[in-house]
């Protein structure tokens, strides 16, 4: 016997889905008719596993990006920092997406510029894979360490979704995110710009004369990385909020020599 869809809607609400309308149209068209499918997709989310493992994908920036399981789930709160990025590439330019995850905004930089290079990296094999059956040009290795020596220089966009949280602030996430997703991809040190900091002590030697560092972060983190960025020879950054007007992100320009 099939599960209706308020039931369905009724589990998700009392599993504390945030969504669960949403969730539930998602897990009816991933299952179609298969009901035990469906049976076993809504057990697994009601267990707390993230809705794009178990379908398999999410939609960012209107793009299809597979999600395996273990890998870091693309936030659509990372879209507008995505487009952003890509409206920086120039058509035939070359782009970086370091802590590139599942691939998702590598995936936006190839899509909007079908004729830039669009290199990635990750420490997680895990999500390199994932990347890779994304069509992601990725390598796995710490940061810019798998990056080819031919890039030096010659990168016009270095993006990165880092791990940022605070380490002490990783127990105010929600239960499925502290239990189920790496910690590896959120926790950022004591005051979560641990990353942040080594990427822009790293990026310089890659990015070309005006080339642009694109970095989501959070809270008091752009002050926090702003003499980090001056000593690496960054202009001042721009600070990217969202809608709620808090700090999402920073784009900061690497100084043309005088
Ligand atoms: C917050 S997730 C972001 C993933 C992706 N950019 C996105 O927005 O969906 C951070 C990613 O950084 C990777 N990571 C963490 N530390 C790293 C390091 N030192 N070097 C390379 N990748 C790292 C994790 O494996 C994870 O995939």
């Amino acid at each position: 016997m099939g599960i209706d869809r308020a039931s369905i809607e009724q589990a998700l609400a009392a599993a504390g889905c945030i969504s669960p309308a949403d969730e539930a149209d998602v897990l009816l068209a991933a299952a179609g008719d298969d009901c035990e499918s469906l049976a076993a997709m809504l057990a697994r989310r009601i267990d707390g596993e993230p809705l794009p493992w178990i379908t398999g994908s999410i939609v960012f920036c209107g793009l299809t990006v597979r999600v395996a399981p273990g890998v870091y789930v693309p936030r659509w709160q990372t879209e507008p920092l995505a487009r952003l990025a890509a409206s920086l590439v120039p058509p035939t330019g070359v782009a970086v997406d370091l802590c590139t995850g599942a691939g998702a905004v590598a995936m936006v930089l190839a899509a909007t510029s079908p004729d830039a290079r669009v290199v990635a990296t990750d420490v997680d094999p895990l999500a390199v894979a994932c990347a890779r059956s994304n069509g992601v040009d990725a390598y796995q290795g710490v940061l810019d360490e798998p990056l080819r020596s031919a890039l030096k220089a010659a990168v016009d966009v270095l993006t990165a979704v880092p791990p940022y949280v605070p380490t002490s602030e990783l127990r105010f996430l929600p239960r499925d995110v502290r239990e189920r997703e790496p910690a590896a991809a959120l926790d950022g040190g004591a005051d979560g710009t641990e990353v942040l900091a080594e990427i822009v002590r790293r990026s310089p030697r890659w990015l070309r004369p005006g080339g642009r560092l694109v970095l989501e972060l959070g809270g008091e983190q752009a002050s926090a990385l702003e003499p980090v960025l001056r000593t690496a020879g960054f202009d001042a950054p721009d600070l990217l909020r969202d809608p709620e007007d808090d700090p999402r992100g920073i784009v900061a320009r690497l100084a043309q020599p005088a």
